[in-house]
């Protein structure tokens, strides 16, 4: 791959790593009078600097109305400061300057959803993170100036509620119909962590009492209608307050803790001190309208979010460079939580399931970055499955090596000598290691170079001396912009079993395990290295990288029935789905047969349902259409690879035969306790009414309809209209419209009835049409969008035919109105270079086409850097 010089962005765009530079003033304190009127807002502010170092007063603010400004009482003149689009700066500002301004804003007509917005009718809201505050006011909007904030918020009584973060000291009327409250955040932070919230909500209220016999107060503010499906939030909220007591020895800090709902949100959820506000996706959760895994996803995104008190809010990120530190290491800390919710597998399963769907893929093509990048032109832009998912396995893969009372002790270190402050990767990394007493430096390199490493691993028995032998070797992709690669340290986790028995075995290496282990963890740093066990009486089964102990592409040269045999005998449930995901790529991408994988499921799935109905609704999983084409570099014919994963499908059906309807009729998700077992039960019933359906048995129209109509949860009755629509049914039809007429006033179920159509497999460029045209499409709710997006993803061979279009129109669309969203979509089609010709000629000149007419930051660095393959 050739990354040429790019061709959109200005060479001065972009912003560097090594160019960092302490503020030259800090901020004491902060007053703000946010006042909400119909047609604008007016902020007022007041700052007490003081100057750290030599330099200008630098204050960023974009797209404000400046009235007045004033230092030390004394209002400064035009030929007193510079102001451009990006910011205002006062040379020979005096070492104590208080600065105070006046702007107006225009929130009620802000689509962008970043800065104060109207999110709806009835409620602003806003999202700072990572450069939103200049849009309120003129600040130093960078994250290592940490201020004491206070917020005065007034507007018109019609809404009630009136939020800002920290304590409430004051209320009352402003004249006029209008009303005031005054908050104070007693905790320094920096203004991406600033909120506030005007509206009309209803809120549902509980409490919690710290380790410390703090008691805090805890509200969810929601639609009144929403307030019922908040309360699997709230056990979470209070679920997570006490892990992190337990684990991390962090108790919550202070006497309130908000979250605020909205349908109007760029991403997930959003950290700001005391006060949370989230995409309803993320916190509305309730059986009925919502299905299992969003409900999976409420508990761990209400988790990342209070986790962030401690490692993003109290220790914070000293530039955005760092956002790997905050981010790894949280969804490290959620993943952690979710697997003491459910299986602890299955967790890890579905979390390294989403890694090699969306991080291999970006790591492999033209997006490709270290998980702390060192150069951006649109921060936006590096909100990556890189910066979260791979920066939380280089946190996991330390937390591995130490164990737990190491680990611990290193998080203790960094809590204790970082509270307070705006630290980088390294200081993280010493504090590990000071903590710890264990060298983690090496680990530096992951966090600062690209690509996904490939672990090659090969093993040798001797009979004659019982020995075996275990040699690795490690190698990564050249990267034109990191040209100075490194081998990295990579834990294998690994065990051997007897070929015969399937007992595991001591791992007899004396250098390196003590006597007896079974399960032992190998750090491997060199570029090659060769290990060797002894007293090994008959040629064993290695399996490696158990839990997926680093995250790397490991290419072994096991046979396909030492794979089956894995899948039979591993304890460790995450290595069983392993085996099955290695089989499965073996058969559609190298054309292997597919008997032994066939077998090895009819063995294993039948006896283990009882037990586990999780783990097997797992070992089900057949790697996606996407997925698949992120392991194909060059002449990808998307209809070839759709052939035979759905040959594959077919197979699988028709061999569990007349099974998979006893399996469907024997299970009941009503009789398991345990929400998780009833969860996989659910999903399990799912895959086998697909399959009844694969097998062309039309009685699974009937099944399906009868699931679809007899159930008052999500799951169920979305799996069952998923088998009637994707399959035509006869009964399809009144099934969707019995689906609209039940949830047309919930956005969130509806999302689902937008995404199930526009996934049908024979879903065409009218269809897509016809849900884009329809009354509840709205261009402006990005969930929304997603749901017909996504599910127009979910067949590639859409997404590069008539996709294509359909995402460069959403990407001009969205360009200046919502240009995170559009730059996020766009992303779909980075791998278009590897399409066979003539298609990849096509997209190319599409793309291109696309180039002179956008204008954000966002889509042009995103563009030009998936053009510059
Ligand atoms: N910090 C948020 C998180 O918990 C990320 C986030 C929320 C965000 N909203 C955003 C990032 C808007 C960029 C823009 O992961
Ligand atoms: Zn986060």
């Amino acid at each position: 791959m050739n990354i040429a010089a790019n061709p959109v962005i200005e060479a001065d765009q972009t912003i560097y790593l090594k160019d960092y530079q302490k503020p030259s003033f800090l901020v004491d304190t902060i007053d703000l009078n946010i006042q909400v009127f119909d047609d604008h807002t007016v902020v007022s502010t007041k700052l007490v600097m003081q100057r750290q170092t030599a330099g200008d007063l630098v204050l960023l603010g974009r797209d404000l109305e400046l009235q007045s400004i004033t230092i030390n009482g004394k209002q400064l003149a035009e030929n007193e400061y510079v102001l451009d689009a990006e910011q205002l700066v006062i040379s020979n500002a005096p070492d104590q300057a208080t600065i105070e301004t006046i702007v107006k804003i225009h929130p009620e007509s802000n689509t962008q959803l970043e800065g104060l917005y109207q999110a709806a009718g009835d409620l602003f809201v806003t999202q700072n993170e990572p450069e939103g505050f200049r849009k309120i006011t003129f600040y130093p909007d960078r994250p290592d100036v940490l201020s004491v904030f206070t917020t005065r918020v007034e507007a018109d009584k019609k809404f009630p509620v009136l939020l800002a973060n920290g304590n409430l000291i004051e209320k009352g009327e402003a004249g006029e119909g209008r009303h005031y409250a005054t908050w104070q955040d007693p905790t320094k932070k920096p203004a991406y962590l600033f909120a506030c919230v005007i509206g009309d909500l209803a809120v549902l209220k509980d409490s919690y009492v710290t380790s410390e016999g703090r008691n805090v107060a805890l509200e969810i503010y929601a639609e009144e209608k929403d307030i019922p499906k908040c309360h699997i939030a709230m056990e979470a909220l209070k679920h997570s307050m006490r892990w992190d007591e337990e684990h991390y020895g962090r108790p919550y800090d202070l006497d309130n803790y908000m979250i605020v709902a909205t349908s109007a949100f760029n991403m997930g959820a959003m950290e700001n001190k005391g006060l949370n506000i989230f995409n309803t996706s993320c916190v509305l959760a309730d059986e009925e309208f919502t299905t299992d895994a969003a409900i999976m996803r409420v508990q761990s995104v209400i988790a990342h979010e209070y986790f962030h008190n401690w490692t993003g809010n109290r220790i914070t990120c000293r530039d955005w460079f760092q956002l790997c530190l905050k981010e790894g290491l949280t969804v490290f800390r959620d993943q952690s939580f979710s697997e003491d919710l459910q299986s602890a597998a299955v967790q890890r399963i579905d979390d390294v399931a989403v890694l090699k769907a969306h991080q291999f893929p970006e790591d492999s093509g033209p997006l490709s970055h270290p998980p702390r990048p060192d150069h951006f032109v649109e921060i936006n832009n590096f909100y990556t499955a890189t910066v979260y998912e791979k920066g939380a396995e280089i946190n996991r893969m330390m937390a591995t090596l130490l164990g737990k009372e190491k680990f611990r002790a290193g998080t203790d270190e960094y809590f204790r000598r970082h509270d307070g402050q705006a630290v980088t990767v390294e200081d993280w990394v010493a504090a590990l290691t000071a903590g710890s007493g264990v060298d983690l430096s090496a680990f530096l390199i992951w966090y600062n170079q690209p690509g996904t490493p490939k672990l090659e691993a090969q093993g040798e028995y001797d009979a004659a001396k019982q020995t075996y032998r275990l040699s690795l070797k490690q190698s990564l992709k050249t990267h034109p912009k990191y040209p100075n690669l490194k081998a990295v340290p990579i834990p294998v986790a690994l065990a051997l079993f007897d070929a015969h028995s399937g007992e595991q075995l001591s791992l007899n290496c004396e250098s390196l395990f003590e006597n007896g282990v079974k399960d032992g963890v190998y750090l491997f740093d060199q570029d090659a290295a060769t290990i060797e066990f002894t007293d090994v009486t008959s040629k064993p089964v290695v399996s490696l990288l158990r839990n997926f102990s680093a995250p790397v592409n490991l290419e072994f040269n096991y046979s396909d029935e030492e794979l089956a045999f894995l899948l039979q005998h591993e304890t460790n449930g995450f290595n069983q789905w392993q085996a099955t995901q290695t089989l499965l790529d073996r058969i559609l991408l190298n054309d292997h047969p597919a008997d032994i994988y066939i077998q090895a499921m009819l063995n294993t799935v039948p006896s283990l349902i009882a037990h586990d109905p999780l783990l097997v609704s797992r070992l089900f999983d057949v790697p996606t259409e996407g997925y698949l084409a992120s392991r194909i570099d060059a002449d990808y014919q998307p209809q070839v690879i759709q052939e035979k994963r759905n040959a594959l499908l077919d197979t699988l059906a028709r061999a569990f035969g007349a099974q998979a309807k006893e399996i469907y009729l024997s299970l009941d998700p009503k009789s398991q306790a345990d929400f998780s077992q009833a969860m996989g039960t659910r999903a399990l019933k799912n895959i086998m009414l697909t399959m009844i359906a694969r097998q062309g048995d039309e009685s699974a129209f009937e099944l399906a309809e009868q699931q679809f109509k007899n159930t008052a949860n999500m799951s169920e009755r979305l799996g069952a209209l998923r088998v009637l629509v994707w399959n035509d049914a006869p009964q399809a039809e009144k099934a969707l419209i019995d689906f609209y007429l039940r949830f047309k006033d919930e956005a969130l179920s509806m999302d689902q009835w937008f995404m199930i159509q526009a996934a049908h497999p024979k879903a065409d460029a009218e269809t897509i049409a016809y849900l884009t045209s329809h009354p509840d499409y709205d261009l402006g709710v990005p969930n929304r969008i997603r749901a017909v997006s996504g599910g127009l993803n979910a067949n590639p061979v859409n997404t590069w035919s008539f996709g294509v279009q359909h995402f460069i129109d959403l990407a001009k669309y969205l360009d200046e109105k919502n240009p995170i969203v559009g730059s996020r979509l766009l992303q779909v089609l980075s791998r278009w270079y590897t399409l066979a010709e003539p298609q990849r000629s096509e997209v190319k000149a599409q793309l291109e086409a696309l180039k002179p007419i956008v204008k954000s930051k966002n889509v042009s660095e995103t563009l030009s850097s998936m053009l510059s393959v």
